[in-house]
């Protein structure tokens, strides 16, 4: 990557895909105590996509890049950045990052990264890739992707039915066009929820034993209501700060593109932000809680529905994990 003159962002091209098998509530009926109703209810998912045997993380991300690149009619060789962001990597070593770019034909050369933000990894990822375009990078793939059907406990209903896999992919590139691009964005982090979301086993914290595993540490634990609480709070608080620094008024925002974890958590945060409802585009009915690929899944699905058309201004947030969390507006 060679410095170049500083300019701002704009994504040119995005992509997404889902694996191919649906696992409906009524399926999930059939193997915890739980219902149809209650999931619908609760979260608003009817249904998730599950990975195929031998599907791999990498293997998501890159088919959601290779559909971003199409669509921004670039090659996998123009990339100079690639960022994967995912709590559900292929292995713990190397990146999954790596991988991506030797399947989809990167340069050798081309700089690549995991980040681990949870399901606020998108946005980290679009800020930390419209730093780079700043520094001189002219395209940069951002990849949110997650794998979570592997680390799911599959006996535990609290969990087991929130969440789905697939992967989502924006190029960032430099552009000069004062009229659209990433206009501001916001990033936070609060170590003290740490526990209330975790995989607490296989890593260095808690290495692999045969006691681990018969704990079943290595699957995902969540305190729902404390993370309810706090998306809730800070989902507003950062969509409200991205507005004010762009001077674009909640009025003014023609949609916002969720995390999408739980209608509930999105109908509260319209009324604290006082962004009409109507304006927040969902699919989480189809996906589940796909953790940082939902943001770029939903963006990819309006974008190619026509929903979103050119000069509208488009307003991603997301929380997750850590707990960590974003906001980041763009005029489209
Ligand atoms: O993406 C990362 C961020 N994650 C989130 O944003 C998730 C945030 N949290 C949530 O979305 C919600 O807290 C949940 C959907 C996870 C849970 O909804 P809730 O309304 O907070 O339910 P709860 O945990 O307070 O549980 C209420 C009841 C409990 O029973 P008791 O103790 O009242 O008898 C649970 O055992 O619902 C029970 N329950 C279920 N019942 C049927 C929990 N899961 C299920 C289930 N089916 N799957």
């Amino acid at each position: 990557m060679t410095p170049g003159p500083s300019a701002r962002s704009r994504i040119t091209g995005t992509g997404h895909y889902v694996p191919e098998k649906v696992l409906t509530n009524r399926d999930l009926e059939a193997r915890v105590d739980t219902t149809d109703a209650w999931i619908m209810e609760r979260t608003g998912i009817r249904e998730r996509r599950i990975a195929a045997d031998g599907e791999c993380t990498s293997d998501m991300a890159a088919a959601a890049a290779r559909r971003a690149l199409e669509a921004a009619e670039l090659s996998a060789t123009d990339l100079d950045l690639i960022i994967v962001a995912t709590v559900t990597p292929d292995m713990p070593l190397p990146s999954t990052a790596v991988f991506v770019q030797t399947k989809i034909g990167a340069r050798p050369d081309c700089p690549a990264f995991d980040l681990a933000a949870a399901c606020g990894g998108f946005c980290y990822g679009l800020t930390v890739a419209d730093r780079f375009i700043r520094g001189g990078a002219r395209h940069v793939l951002v990849i949110g992707v997650e794998l979570l059907s592997r680390v799911v406990d599959w006996s535990d209903r609290t969990t087991c039915v929130l969440f789905g896999d697939g992967a989502g992919a924006a190029i960032l590139s430099a552009t000069d066009d004062p009229a659209r691009g990433l206009l501001s964005m916001t990033l936070h982090a609060d170590g003290h929820y740490a526990s209330a979301l975790r995989i607490p086993g296989g890593g260095s914290a808690e290495p692999v034993s045969e006691r681990s595993l018969a704990l079943r540490r290595h699957f995902v634990e969540m305190n729902g209501r404390e993370i309810f609480k706090a998306a809730v709070k800070n989902l507003a608080s950062a969509s409200l700060r991205v507005l004010e620094d762009a001077g674009v008024s909640p009025s003014e925002v023609d949609w916002v593109v969720p995390h999408q974890a739980n209608l509930r958590i999105l109908d509260a945060v319209a009324e604290r932000s006082g962004i009409a409802r109507e304006r927040f585009y969902l699919n989480l009915e189809r996906y589940g809680n796909t953790s940082s690929a939902s943001i770029p899944i939903a963006l990819d699905e309006a974008i190619r529905a026509g929903s979103i058309t050119r000069g509208q201004s488009v307003l991603m947030c997301a929380l997750g994990g850590g707990v960590a969390w974003g906001a980041v507006l763009m005029r489209w």
